[in-house]
């Protein structure tokens, strides 16, 4: 039984905890649960509204800033996230996995009329989205990190270009077997499953930590020979220890089932790849900010993710995400290749 906490009365009451709060930050919140739910009955229905496959334009397939191909759906959550995070007042800017460049939200002339909102957000808008076509879970992640600008001016790159320790909040959406929403403002982790019936995201899932032990490690297998030195014997060490392999394609299920049953997610650079695929700004930083928050622990290279200032914000990183002792045990392996070179 779903507990009597919707995510609009638990951010609310949980505003109350933090001196000085305006109430600013719960407006974005409960904003993003809104566009949220308008992203879960696209993917819930996609097969019926004819938005399953590639965008096109002009006759050929699209592609973001990245060159990856852009599904439907991709550019469906784009546009919901932007108009919805657009209108909400405390938004000065958001950098999208799908657009080049920062969206710049000017608020001047509206009611409130007070320029560019304080926050900015990073936004991957449909994670995994070529698991759409299959049937196969998604999602959404987001960071929001307070603007460093004067709120007189477009946000500059700086704003978003923060380390994720600095970051306000952060988040995920997973539209999976059931669609939930898991957010951490720097107080713990918690978890709200959506009741489609009623519309609302009910607390489900409170304080939510890392179990004991670990049972999961998540790689692409094919990636495994090519990756940094250290990753290898370390999921050879993983097999003999028992644990098992899962891996989606989508990261914010493989995060968020590591989450639960514990284990740990690896996308090493490779030697062709040296950064990886995944990106910094709206992938690895806001699950790093939730594993540190659940007592886990994130590593790009060797270094504490938490702890890096991006410097693009497009940048690719590798990461390394979930239970302490697992991404710790990893980082051994490394060190000992590493030393051995
Ligand atoms: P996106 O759909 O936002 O581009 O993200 C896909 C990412 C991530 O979700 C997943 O873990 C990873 O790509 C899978 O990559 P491989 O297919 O290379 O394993
Ligand atoms: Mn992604
Ligand atoms: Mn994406």
């Amino acid at each position: 039984m779903i507990g009597a906490n919707t995510l609009q009365e638990f951010v609310v009451a949980r505003q109350a905890e933090f001196a000085g709060a305006t109430g600013d930050l719960s407006r974005l919140l409960t904003d993003i649960g809104t566009a949220a739910k308008m992203v879960n009955r696209h993917v819930n229905s996609a097969g019926l509204s004819g938005i399953l496959g590639t965008h096109q334009e002009n006759g050929q397939g699209s592609q973001n800033v990245q060159g990856e191909t852009q599904q439907k759906l991709d550019v469906y959550a784009d546009d919901t996230f932007n108009r919805v995070l657009g209108s909400c007042l405390k938004v000065g800017g958001i950098v999208s996995e799908e657009q080049p460049s920062i969206i710049h939200v000017d608020h001047s002339g509206r009611g409130e009329g007070r320029g560019y909102g304080k926050y900015v957000v990073c936004i991957d808008p449909l994670d995994g989205s070529s698991n759409v076509d299959v049937n196969i879970s998604v999602g959404t992640i987001f960071g929001i990190h307070r603007r460093k600008s004067p709120l007189t001016q477009p946000a500059e790159a700086t704003d978003f270009l923060q380390p994720a320790k600095d970051l306000v909040a952060a988040g995920y959406v997973l539209y999976g077997s059931s669609t939930m929403l898991v957010y951490s403002t720097g107080c713990g982790v918690n978890g709200f499953t959506f009741d489609p019936s009623i519309g609302e995201f009910f607390l489900s899932h409170p304080d939510m930590k890392y179990p004991e032990a670990s049972t999961v490690y998540s790689i692409n297998d094919a990636n495994l020979d090519t990756a940094v030195p250290g990753v290898k014997p370390y999921v050879k060490d993983c097999r003999s220890r028992g644990l098992t392999a899962r891996y989606t394609g989508a990261l914010v299920a493989d995060f968020h089932r590591n989450l639960i049953q514990g284990g740990i997610y690896m996308y090493p650079g490779s030697t062709d790849k040296p950064e990886g695929k995944l990106r910094m700004l709206y992938e690895a930083q806001p699950l790093a900010f939730l594993a540190n928050q659940a007592g886990g622990s994130t590593r790009c290279h060797l270094h504490d993710l938490l702890h890096v200032t991006p410097t693009s914000l497009h940048q690719r990183t590798p990461l390394f995400t979930g239970h302490a002792e697992e991404v710790q045990n990893l980082v051994q392996a490394m060190d000992a290749q590493t030393l051995h070179v």
